[in-house]
């Protein structure tokens, strides 16, 4: 689904998103309901390195990951609790479609990952560290993931010219590293509005009761990331630009 992401669809969807700084107004607290039994696992992350906070040590665990390496094998394998945000945006390179299928953020210290359930774009996982400034350094892996990578792959993927595909959406895009040759871009950081929040609890609800022979794919997203522990409810840092599509 490259193409949704290029040329000019991408750069009129751009032209669409108004972005403005705005304080999140929703404060979830609480869990989703937790202890709750734990479905057995059979991506296991080696240990020490379940809880990865930075892109190369997202493609360690990766790579010590039975190959092919899917993407619920990798959402599984993370340590939990794990901090989720959930949204019904339609505006990104993962666009939700309702609220039965959201984008899903996971958030460990700077590092934002992102995975939508089903559907265009659902078979990436998304990459933002926050490099302070409202900005954010962007990485995407397709998967399944076939064989060991490089740690400049999650770079090396989204390379268009100039920049990354990420840059229609996410303004201010700039040069900011090179790991292994590859240029590395940092971004404006964007937001969904407080409207399109999705509570995890929801998802949770989603997961459990998701019919597998229906839809495998979109259970198996699910199941792996709400299937395996704990689960908390964290928002998107407040002070990135929230977007909302201009009329
Ligand atoms: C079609 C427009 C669009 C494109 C292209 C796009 N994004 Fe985004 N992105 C958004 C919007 C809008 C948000 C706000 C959250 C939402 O609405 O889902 C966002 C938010 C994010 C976030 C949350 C935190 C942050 O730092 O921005 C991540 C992670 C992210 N995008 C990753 C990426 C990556 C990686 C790429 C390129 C491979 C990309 N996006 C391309 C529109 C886009």
């Amino acid at each position: 689904m490259r193409t949704l992401w290029t040329g000019l669809g991408a750069a009129l969807l751009a032209l669409a998103l108004g972005c403005e700084d705005e304080p999140t107004l929703d404060d979830e607290g609480g869990s989703t309901g937790s202890p709750k039994p734990e479905a057995p696992r059979e991506c296991i992350a080696p240990e020490g390195m379940g809880s990865p906070a930075s892109v190369e040590a997202t493609v360690d665990l990766i790579n010590a990951l039975p190959k092919p390496t899917s993407l619920p094998c990798f959402l599984e394998s993370l340590d939990r609790p794990l901090q989720i945000a959930a949204t019904d945006s339609d505006r990104s390179a993962q666009p939700s479609p309702g609220e039965e299928n959201p984008r899903l953020f996971i958030t460990r210290d700077t590092m934002i990952l992102s995975v939508l359930p089903e559907g265009p774009g659902s078979d990436r996982l998304e990459f933002a560290v926050d490099v302070g400034d409202g900005l954010s350094v962007k990485g995407e892996l397709a998967f399944p993931v076939e064989a060991e990578i490089d740690v400049s792959e999650p770079y090396a993927q989204i390379l268009r010219n100039p920049g990354t595909s990420c840059g229609a959406c996410h303004d201010l895009e700039q040069h900011w590293e090179t790991v292994n040759e590859v240029p590395v871009f940092a971004s404006e950081a964007l937001q969904y509005p407080a409207e399109d929040d999705v509570s995890p609890a929801y998802v949770d609800a989603l997961a459990q009761t998701c019919d597998a022979d229906a839809t495998p794919q979109r259970c198996a997203m699910l199941t792996s990331v709400f299937a395996h522990g704990d689960v908390t409810p964290q928002r998107l840092p407040e002070l990135i630009r929230i977007c909302r599509l201009l009329e």
